[in-house]
Protein backbone atom coordinates (compact mmCIF):
# COMPACT_ATOMS: atom_id res chain seq x y z
CA UNK A 1 0.00 0.00 0.00
CA UNK A 2 0.94 3.56 -0.88
CA UNK A 3 1.57 5.47 2.58
CA UNK A 4 2.48 9.35 1.67
CA UNK A 5 2.37 10.76 4.78
CA UNK A 6 5.49 9.04 5.56
CA UNK A 7 7.45 10.26 3.17
CA UNK A 8 8.67 13.98 2.96
CA UNK A 9 8.16 16.08 -0.62
CA UNK A 10 5.07 14.71 -1.50
CA UNK A 11 4.69 15.20 -4.96
CA UNK A 12 2.23 17.92 -6.33
CA UNK A 13 -0.41 15.92 -7.64
CA UNK A 14 -0.51 13.97 -4.41
CA UNK A 15 -0.75 17.47 -2.28
CA UNK A 16 -3.79 18.05 -4.54
CA UNK A 17 -5.47 14.93 -5.00
CA UNK A 18 -8.55 15.78 -6.92
CA UNK A 19 -10.50 12.97 -5.90
CA UNK A 20 -11.07 13.29 -2.57
CA UNK A 21 -11.78 17.41 -3.01
CA UNK A 22 -15.14 18.81 -3.60
CA UNK A 23 -15.42 18.65 -7.82
CA UNK A 24 -15.65 22.57 -7.79
CA UNK A 25 -12.40 23.14 -6.06
CA UNK A 26 -9.48 23.82 -8.06
CA UNK A 27 -6.22 25.66 -7.42
CA UNK A 28 -5.26 29.58 -8.95
CA UNK A 29 -2.08 31.36 -7.41
CA UNK A 30 -1.69 28.62 -5.09
CA UNK A 31 -5.02 29.60 -3.58
CA UNK A 32 -7.74 26.83 -2.97
CA UNK A 33 -10.70 28.05 -4.54
CA UNK A 34 -14.02 26.86 -4.09
CA UNK A 35 -16.18 27.60 -7.59
CA UNK A 36 -14.93 30.80 -7.71
CA UNK A 37 -14.49 31.39 -4.01
CA UNK A 38 -11.22 32.06 -2.43
CA UNK A 39 -11.57 29.56 0.46
CA UNK A 40 -8.87 31.21 2.86
CA UNK A 41 -10.85 34.42 2.21
CA UNK A 42 -14.05 32.71 3.19
CA UNK A 43 -12.67 31.79 6.11
CA UNK A 44 -11.37 34.95 7.68
CA UNK A 45 -14.87 36.30 6.44
CA UNK A 46 -17.07 33.58 8.19
CA UNK A 47 -14.98 32.40 10.92
CA UNK A 48 -13.59 29.11 11.88
CA UNK A 49 -13.88 25.73 12.48
CA UNK A 50 -16.41 26.27 9.28
CA UNK A 51 -17.80 23.96 7.16
CA UNK A 52 -18.68 24.47 3.32
CA UNK A 53 -20.61 21.89 1.65
CA UNK A 54 -20.12 21.73 -2.27
CA UNK A 55 -23.76 21.06 -3.80
CA UNK A 56 -22.21 20.28 -7.02
CA UNK A 57 -20.49 17.50 -5.51
CA UNK A 58 -23.83 16.27 -4.01
CA UNK A 59 -25.57 16.46 -6.83
CA UNK A 60 -22.87 14.55 -8.77
CA UNK A 61 -23.09 11.53 -6.42
CA UNK A 62 -26.64 11.28 -6.19
CA UNK A 63 -26.19 11.21 -10.41
CA UNK A 64 -23.65 8.81 -10.09
CA UNK A 65 -26.20 6.63 -7.64
CA UNK A 66 -29.33 6.85 -10.54
CA UNK A 67 -27.32 6.43 -13.23
CA UNK A 68 -25.82 2.92 -11.47
CA UNK A 69 -29.71 1.96 -10.74
CA UNK A 70 -30.92 1.95 -14.11
CA UNK A 71 -28.92 -1.50 -14.78
CA UNK A 72 -31.85 -3.00 -11.78
CA UNK A 73 -34.85 -4.04 -14.59
CA UNK A 74 -37.47 -2.76 -11.97
CA UNK A 75 -38.36 0.01 -9.68
CA UNK A 76 -35.69 1.51 -7.81
CA UNK A 77 -34.94 4.47 -5.21
CA UNK A 78 -32.17 6.41 -2.86
CA UNK A 79 -33.11 6.59 0.83
CA UNK A 80 -30.30 8.80 2.37
CA UNK A 81 -28.99 7.52 5.41
CA UNK A 82 -29.45 10.92 7.71
CA UNK A 83 -26.91 9.95 10.07
CA UNK A 84 -24.06 10.56 8.07
CA UNK A 85 -25.35 14.78 8.17
CA UNK A 86 -28.71 16.08 8.77
CA UNK A 87 -30.43 19.24 9.09
CA UNK A 88 -33.51 20.86 8.04
CA UNK A 89 -32.14 22.60 4.96
CA UNK A 90 -30.34 19.54 3.97
CA UNK A 91 -33.38 17.94 4.26
CA UNK A 92 -35.26 20.18 1.95
CA UNK A 93 -32.39 19.79 -0.17
CA UNK A 94 -33.09 16.06 -0.19
CA UNK A 95 -36.63 16.08 -0.36
CA UNK A 96 -35.92 18.12 -3.75
CA UNK A 97 -34.20 15.77 -5.28
CA UNK A 98 -36.38 12.98 -4.84
CA UNK A 99 -34.53 11.09 -2.33
CA UNK A 100 -35.85 8.60 0.20
CA UNK A 101 -34.65 9.46 4.32
CA UNK A 102 -33.39 6.76 6.69
CA UNK A 103 -33.77 7.93 10.29
CA UNK A 104 -33.13 6.48 13.02
CA UNK A 105 -34.32 8.65 16.13
CA UNK A 106 -36.82 10.94 17.58
CA UNK A 107 -34.32 13.73 16.93
CA UNK A 108 -34.23 12.65 13.31
CA UNK A 109 -37.71 12.44 12.49
CA UNK A 110 -38.66 15.39 13.82
CA UNK A 111 -35.87 17.44 12.14
CA UNK A 112 -37.31 15.46 8.50
CA UNK A 113 -40.81 16.37 9.69
CA UNK A 114 -40.01 20.06 10.42
CA UNK A 115 -38.38 20.36 7.24
CA UNK A 116 -41.83 19.32 5.71
CA UNK A 117 -40.08 16.07 4.37
CA UNK A 118 -43.03 13.84 2.91
CA UNK A 119 -43.26 11.02 5.42
CA UNK A 120 -44.35 8.72 2.68
CA UNK A 121 -40.63 8.68 1.43
CA UNK A 122 -39.01 8.61 5.46
CA UNK A 123 -38.25 4.77 6.50
CA UNK A 124 -37.26 4.16 10.33
CA UNK A 125 -34.56 2.32 11.75
CA UNK A 126 -32.28 1.18 14.68
CA UNK A 127 -31.75 -1.72 16.97
CA UNK A 128 -33.60 0.25 20.22
CA UNK A 129 -36.50 2.52 19.08
CA UNK A 130 -38.71 4.37 21.50
CA UNK A 131 -42.42 3.99 21.53
CA UNK A 132 -42.56 7.52 21.46
CA UNK A 133 -40.95 7.26 18.12
CA UNK A 134 -43.36 4.43 17.38
CA UNK A 135 -45.76 6.59 17.83
CA UNK A 136 -44.12 9.75 16.19
CA UNK A 137 -43.64 7.65 12.99
CA UNK A 138 -47.27 6.48 12.97
CA UNK A 139 -48.74 9.44 13.12
CA UNK A 140 -46.63 10.71 10.93
CA UNK A 141 -47.92 8.61 8.35
CA UNK A 142 -43.66 7.13 7.95
CA UNK A 143 -43.57 4.77 4.71
CA UNK A 144 -41.89 1.91 6.32
CA UNK A 145 -40.37 0.69 10.13
CA UNK A 146 -37.75 -1.71 9.70
CA UNK A 147 -38.35 -4.06 12.60
CA UNK A 148 -34.62 -4.57 13.61
CA UNK A 149 -35.53 -7.56 16.70
CA UNK A 150 -38.63 -9.95 17.15
CA UNK A 151 -40.09 -8.20 20.64
CA UNK A 152 -40.18 -4.70 18.17
CA UNK A 153 -43.72 -6.57 16.56
CA UNK A 154 -45.23 -6.25 20.30
CA UNK A 155 -44.51 -2.66 20.93
CA UNK A 156 -45.89 -2.13 17.44
CA UNK A 157 -49.00 -4.74 18.09
CA UNK A 158 -50.09 -2.74 21.05
CA UNK A 159 -50.11 0.89 19.33
CA UNK A 160 -51.98 -0.84 16.41
CA UNK A 161 -54.54 -2.07 19.58
CA UNK A 162 -54.57 1.99 20.53
CA UNK A 163 -55.48 2.37 17.15
CA UNK A 164 -52.18 3.73 15.57
CA UNK A 165 -51.87 3.30 11.93
CA UNK A 166 -48.92 1.06 11.99
CA UNK A 167 -46.54 1.99 8.67
CA UNK A 168 -45.58 -0.82 6.49
CA UNK A 169 -42.87 -2.94 7.71
CA UNK A 170 -39.75 -4.11 6.71
CA UNK A 171 -37.37 -7.28 8.64
CA UNK A 172 -33.79 -6.14 9.06
CA UNK A 173 -31.81 -9.43 8.30
CA UNK A 174 -28.36 -10.07 9.53
CA UNK A 175 -26.31 -11.83 6.28
CA UNK A 176 -23.56 -12.91 9.33
CA UNK A 177 -20.94 -11.74 7.54
CA UNK A 178 -18.46 -9.76 8.73
CA UNK A 179 -17.53 -6.36 6.27
CA UNK A 180 -14.04 -5.73 5.76
CA UNK A 181 -14.04 -2.10 7.92
CA UNK A 182 -13.35 -0.94 10.82
CA UNK A 183 -14.85 -3.14 13.77
CA UNK A 184 -16.95 -0.35 14.97
CA UNK A 185 -18.21 0.08 11.59
CA UNK A 186 -19.34 -3.77 10.87
CA UNK A 187 -23.21 -4.11 11.44
CA UNK A 188 -23.72 -7.48 9.43
CA UNK A 189 -21.77 -10.53 11.56
CA UNK A 190 -23.30 -13.21 13.39
CA UNK A 191 -22.76 -10.94 16.90
CA UNK A 192 -24.26 -8.11 15.50
CA UNK A 193 -26.49 -5.80 17.83
CA UNK A 194 -28.70 -5.16 14.94
CA UNK A 195 -31.30 -7.10 12.81
CA UNK A 196 -32.47 -10.49 13.18
CA UNK A 197 -31.09 -13.95 11.84
CA UNK A 198 -33.29 -16.02 8.82
CA UNK A 199 -34.71 -18.09 11.80
CA UNK A 200 -35.77 -15.46 13.92
CA UNK A 201 -37.47 -13.65 9.85
CA UNK A 202 -39.09 -16.42 9.27
CA UNK A 203 -40.21 -16.36 12.67
CA UNK A 204 -41.13 -12.65 12.45
CA UNK A 205 -42.77 -12.57 9.04
CA UNK A 206 -45.63 -15.72 10.36
CA UNK A 207 -46.48 -13.63 13.03
CA UNK A 208 -46.77 -10.55 11.06
CA UNK A 209 -48.68 -12.27 8.89
CA UNK A 210 -50.90 -13.69 11.30
CA UNK A 211 -51.54 -10.04 12.83
CA UNK A 212 -54.37 -8.36 10.94
CA UNK A 213 -53.05 -4.80 11.17
CA UNK A 214 -49.44 -5.60 10.38
CA UNK A 215 -48.34 -5.80 6.77
CA UNK A 216 -44.41 -6.96 5.30
CA UNK A 217 -43.52 -5.79 2.62
CA UNK A 218 -39.20 -5.38 2.95
CA UNK A 219 -36.42 -6.84 3.44
CA UNK A 220 -33.50 -4.87 4.72
CA UNK A 221 -29.50 -5.57 5.71
CA UNK A 222 -26.88 -3.48 5.55
CA UNK A 223 -23.29 -4.73 6.63
CA UNK A 224 -21.44 -1.68 7.54
CA UNK A 225 -20.03 1.00 6.60
CA UNK A 226 -16.48 2.24 4.44
CA UNK A 227 -16.32 -0.54 2.44
CA UNK A 228 -14.11 -1.12 -0.27
CA UNK A 229 -14.11 -4.44 -1.43
CA UNK A 230 -17.46 -5.32 -2.94
CA UNK A 231 -17.23 -9.08 -2.55
CA UNK A 232 -18.59 -9.22 0.76
CA UNK A 233 -21.73 -7.04 -0.64
CA UNK A 234 -22.46 -9.12 -3.06
CA UNK A 235 -22.03 -12.27 -0.82
CA UNK A 236 -24.57 -9.68 1.54
CA UNK A 237 -26.93 -9.15 -1.25
CA UNK A 238 -27.09 -13.19 -2.77
CA UNK A 239 -28.22 -13.94 1.08
CA UNK A 240 -31.04 -11.12 1.20
CA UNK A 241 -32.15 -11.91 -2.06
CA UNK A 242 -32.70 -16.21 -1.55
CA UNK A 243 -34.26 -15.46 2.17
CA UNK A 244 -36.39 -12.73 -0.23
CA UNK A 245 -37.32 -15.55 -2.35
CA UNK A 246 -37.58 -18.12 0.53
CA UNK A 247 -40.13 -15.30 2.36
CA UNK A 248 -42.08 -15.15 -1.17
CA UNK A 249 -42.06 -19.11 -1.61
CA UNK A 250 -43.65 -18.92 1.84
CA UNK A 251 -46.63 -16.82 1.06
CA UNK A 252 -45.47 -13.53 2.21
CA UNK A 253 -46.86 -12.04 -1.14
CA UNK A 254 -46.89 -8.13 -0.33
CA UNK A 255 -43.43 -8.30 -0.06
CA UNK A 256 -42.06 -5.68 -2.73
CA UNK A 257 -38.88 -3.69 -1.16
CA UNK A 258 -35.38 -5.16 -1.48
CA UNK A 259 -33.16 -2.68 0.11
CA UNK A 260 -29.23 -3.91 0.35
CA UNK A 261 -28.36 -0.92 2.51
CA UNK A 262 -25.66 1.29 1.87
CA UNK A 263 -21.98 1.42 3.11
CA UNK A 264 -19.91 2.02 -0.25
CA UNK A 265 -16.42 2.94 0.83
CA UNK A 266 -15.76 7.04 0.22
CA UNK A 267 -11.53 7.58 -0.13
CA UNK A 268 -10.68 10.04 2.05
CA UNK A 269 -6.86 9.78 1.59
CA UNK A 270 -4.57 9.17 -1.56
CA UNK A 271 -3.60 6.01 0.45
CA UNK A 272 -7.25 4.84 -0.25
CA UNK A 273 -8.65 2.85 -3.31
CA UNK A 274 -9.60 4.88 -5.66
CA UNK A 275 -12.97 4.12 -6.51
CA UNK A 276 -15.78 5.35 -9.65
CA UNK A 277 -18.94 5.92 -7.41
CA UNK A 278 -21.18 5.13 -10.71
CA UNK A 279 -19.14 2.12 -11.81
CA UNK A 280 -19.61 0.44 -7.86
CA UNK A 281 -22.91 1.11 -7.44
CA UNK A 282 -23.38 -0.19 -10.92
CA UNK A 283 -21.29 -3.30 -10.25
CA UNK A 284 -24.21 -3.72 -7.06
CA UNK A 285 -26.84 -3.35 -8.95
CA UNK A 286 -25.74 -5.64 -11.58
CA UNK A 287 -25.18 -8.59 -9.27
CA UNK A 288 -28.44 -7.93 -7.41
CA UNK A 289 -30.45 -8.16 -10.86
CA UNK A 290 -28.11 -11.65 -11.43
CA UNK A 291 -29.09 -12.68 -8.43
CA UNK A 292 -32.60 -12.10 -8.69
CA UNK A 293 -32.68 -13.40 -12.37
CA UNK A 294 -31.18 -17.01 -10.73
CA UNK A 295 -32.93 -17.28 -7.94
CA UNK A 296 -36.60 -15.59 -7.75
CA UNK A 297 -39.08 -15.95 -10.41
CA UNK A 298 -41.45 -13.14 -9.32
CA UNK A 299 -41.62 -9.85 -10.58
CA UNK A 300 -38.89 -7.08 -9.53
CA UNK A 301 -39.40 -5.42 -6.26
CA UNK A 302 -38.20 -2.13 -5.44
CA UNK A 303 -34.37 -1.82 -5.34
CA UNK A 304 -33.88 0.67 -2.33
CA UNK A 305 -30.14 1.50 -1.89
CA UNK A 306 -29.48 3.74 1.54
CA UNK A 307 -26.05 5.42 0.97
CA UNK A 308 -24.64 8.43 3.35
CA UNK A 309 -21.52 8.39 3.53
CA UNK A 310 -21.04 8.04 -0.55
CA UNK A 311 -23.41 10.73 -0.65
CA UNK A 312 -21.92 13.71 1.03
CA UNK A 313 -18.89 12.66 2.36
CA UNK A 314 -16.98 14.61 -0.48
CA UNK A 315 -19.15 17.85 -0.73
CA UNK A 316 -17.79 18.50 2.83
CA UNK A 317 -14.71 20.78 2.89
CA UNK A 318 -13.75 21.36 6.97
CA UNK A 319 -11.79 24.93 7.68
CA UNK A 320 -9.75 25.95 10.55
CA UNK A 321 -7.08 28.48 11.76
CA UNK A 322 -3.61 27.66 12.91
CA UNK A 323 -3.43 28.82 16.34
CA UNK A 324 0.03 27.65 17.72
CA UNK A 325 2.99 26.01 16.20
CA UNK A 326 5.48 23.78 17.96
CA UNK A 327 8.78 22.37 16.60
CA UNK A 328 9.90 18.61 18.54
CA UNK A 329 13.10 17.87 18.90
CA UNK A 330 12.51 15.25 16.31
CA UNK A 331 11.97 17.74 13.66
CA UNK A 332 8.24 17.25 13.56
CA UNK A 333 5.63 19.91 14.45
CA UNK A 334 2.82 20.23 16.35
CA UNK A 335 0.09 22.46 14.59
CA UNK A 336 -2.65 22.82 16.78
CA UNK A 337 -5.83 24.20 15.05
CA UNK A 338 -9.40 25.70 16.19
CA UNK A 339 -11.12 22.80 15.83
CA UNK A 340 -10.63 18.32 16.59
CA UNK A 341 -12.57 16.33 17.85
CA UNK A 342 -15.93 18.10 18.95
CA UNK A 343 -16.64 18.74 15.07
CA UNK A 344 -14.69 15.45 14.07
CA UNK A 345 -13.96 12.51 16.26
CA UNK A 346 -13.45 10.00 13.61
CA UNK A 347 -9.54 10.02 13.69
CA UNK A 348 -10.18 9.42 17.77
CA UNK A 349 -12.87 6.61 17.15
CA UNK A 350 -11.66 4.75 13.72
CA UNK A 351 -7.95 5.96 13.57
CA UNK A 352 -9.62 7.69 10.27
CA UNK A 353 -6.89 9.33 8.29
CA UNK A 354 -7.05 12.45 6.28
CA UNK A 355 -5.09 14.64 4.29
CA UNK A 356 -5.06 18.25 4.44
CA UNK A 357 -3.54 21.62 2.61
CA UNK A 358 -2.80 25.31 3.28
CA UNK A 359 -5.42 26.95 1.62
CA UNK A 360 -3.72 29.94 1.20
CA UNK A 361 -0.86 27.87 -0.16
CA UNK A 362 -1.98 24.46 -1.50
CA UNK A 363 0.65 23.57 -3.47
CA UNK A 364 3.38 24.83 -1.71
CA UNK A 365 6.61 23.09 -1.09
CA UNK A 366 6.39 20.41 2.32
CA UNK A 367 8.49 21.39 5.04
CA UNK A 368 8.05 17.63 6.86
CA UNK A 369 6.01 16.09 8.94
CA UNK A 370 3.18 17.86 11.24
CA UNK A 371 0.79 16.25 13.43
CA UNK A 372 -2.74 18.66 13.64
CA UNK A 373 -4.16 18.71 16.83
CA UNK A 374 -7.09 20.53 18.22
CA UNK A 375 -7.88 22.72 21.29
CA UNK A 376 -9.39 19.94 23.93
CA UNK A 377 -8.46 18.40 26.70
CA UNK A 378 -7.53 15.21 25.34
CA UNK A 379 -4.11 13.43 23.71
CA UNK A 380 -6.93 11.91 21.54
CA UNK A 381 -7.91 15.62 19.72
CA UNK A 382 -6.02 15.10 16.66
CA UNK A 383 -7.36 15.62 13.10
CA UNK A 384 -4.19 14.36 11.54
CA UNK A 385 -1.28 12.03 13.21
CA UNK A 386 1.32 12.76 10.25
CA UNK A 387 1.20 15.03 7.32
CA UNK A 388 3.78 16.76 5.38
CA UNK A 389 2.70 20.11 5.22
CA UNK A 390 4.52 23.42 3.84
CA UNK A 391 5.74 26.06 6.52
CA UNK A 392 2.55 26.91 8.58
CA UNK A 393 1.78 30.02 11.13
CA UNK A 394 -0.79 31.57 13.22
CA UNK A 395 -3.12 32.54 11.47
CA UNK A 396 -3.15 30.41 8.29
CA UNK A 397 -6.24 28.60 7.22
CA UNK A 398 -5.60 24.70 6.69
CA UNK A 399 -8.36 23.12 4.79
CA UNK A 400 -9.53 19.58 5.18
CA UNK A 401 -11.34 17.62 2.37
CA UNK A 402 -13.58 14.64 2.70
CA UNK A 403 -15.34 16.45 5.88
CA UNK A 404 -19.29 15.91 4.87
CA UNK A 405 -20.20 12.77 6.73
CA UNK A 406 -20.25 11.42 10.24
CA UNK A 407 -18.31 14.84 11.40
CA UNK A 408 -21.04 17.24 12.33
CA UNK A 409 -24.07 14.44 13.07
CA UNK A 410 -20.97 13.37 15.53
CA UNK A 411 -20.39 16.54 16.97
CA UNK A 412 -20.31 17.53 20.92
CA UNK A 413 -19.96 20.22 22.86
CA UNK A 414 -16.82 18.88 24.90
CA UNK A 415 -14.95 21.25 27.00
CA UNK A 416 -17.63 23.47 25.88
CA UNK A 417 -16.83 23.62 21.91
CA UNK A 418 -19.40 25.57 19.64
CA UNK A 419 -20.09 23.77 16.66
CA UNK A 420 -19.60 25.03 13.54
CA UNK A 421 -21.42 26.75 11.31
CA UNK A 422 -21.96 25.47 8.14
CA UNK A 423 -22.43 27.00 4.25
CA UNK A 424 -23.95 25.10 0.91
CA UNK A 425 -22.61 26.22 -2.32
CA UNK A 426 -25.30 26.15 -4.54
CA UNK A 427 -23.86 27.43 -8.35
CA UNK A 428 -22.51 30.87 -7.13
CA UNK A 429 -24.43 31.24 -4.40
CA UNK A 430 -23.56 30.50 -0.44
CA UNK A 431 -25.98 29.58 1.22
CA UNK A 432 -26.01 29.58 5.27
CA UNK A 433 -27.65 26.40 6.47
CA UNK A 434 -26.38 26.73 10.24
CA UNK A 435 -25.20 29.61 12.08
CA UNK A 436 -21.88 28.90 14.44
CA UNK A 437 -23.24 27.74 18.26
CA UNK A 438 -23.24 30.40 21.30
CA UNK A 439 -22.68 30.41 24.36
CA UNK A 440 -26.40 31.06 24.67
CA UNK A 441 -27.02 27.93 22.74
CA UNK A 442 -25.04 26.30 25.88
CA UNK A 443 -26.68 27.83 28.23
CA UNK A 444 -30.39 27.09 26.69
CA UNK A 445 -30.93 23.77 28.38
CA UNK A 446 -30.03 24.58 31.82
CA UNK A 447 -32.54 25.53 34.12
CA UNK A 448 -32.86 28.33 36.92
CA UNK A 449 -31.72 26.70 40.27
CA UNK A 450 -34.87 26.18 42.79
CA UNK A 451 -34.98 28.71 45.44
CA UNK A 452 -33.88 25.82 47.97
CA UNK A 453 -30.03 26.06 47.74
CA UNK A 454 -28.55 22.73 46.69
C1 LIG B 1 -29.08 0.97 8.43
C2 LIG B 1 -28.07 1.83 7.77
N1 LIG B 1 -28.26 2.16 6.49
C3 LIG B 1 -27.37 2.95 5.84
C4 LIG B 1 -26.24 3.43 6.47
C5 LIG B 1 -25.32 4.31 5.69
O1 LIG B 1 -24.03 3.82 5.59
P1 LIG B 1 -22.96 4.64 4.76
O2 LIG B 1 -22.94 6.02 5.27
O3 LIG B 1 -21.69 3.93 4.97
O4 LIG B 1 -23.40 4.58 3.31
C6 LIG B 1 -26.01 3.09 7.81
C7 LIG B 1 -24.76 3.54 8.50
O5 LIG B 1 -23.92 2.77 8.86
C8 LIG B 1 -26.94 2.28 8.47
O6 LIG B 1 -26.76 1.94 9.75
Amino acid sequence: MRRYDDKVNTPRAIRFYRPIWPISAYIHRERLHLRGFDVAGLAARLGTPLYLYDGATFDHAVAAYRAGLRAWPGPSAISYAAKAWFNRPFARVLARRGLHIDAVSEGELGVALAAGFPAGRIHVHGNNKSPTLARMAARAGVAAWVVDHPQELALLARLSDEGERIPDLWLRFTPALSAPTHPYRQTGHRESKFGMSRDEILLAAEQIHKHPKLRLTGLHAHIGSQIFDLDPMFEACDRLIALFAELRERGHASLRVLSPGGGLGAPYHPDDPRLSLFQNVERIVRHCAATWARMAKAPHPTLLLEPGRSLIARAGLALYTVGAVRMLENGRRIIAVDGGMADNVRPALYRARYTACAAAAALAQPLGPARIVGPLCESGDFLIDKIDLPPLSVGDILAIPMSGAYHLSMASNYNGALRPAVYWLHRDDLIPFQRRETIADLLARDLPLPLIAL
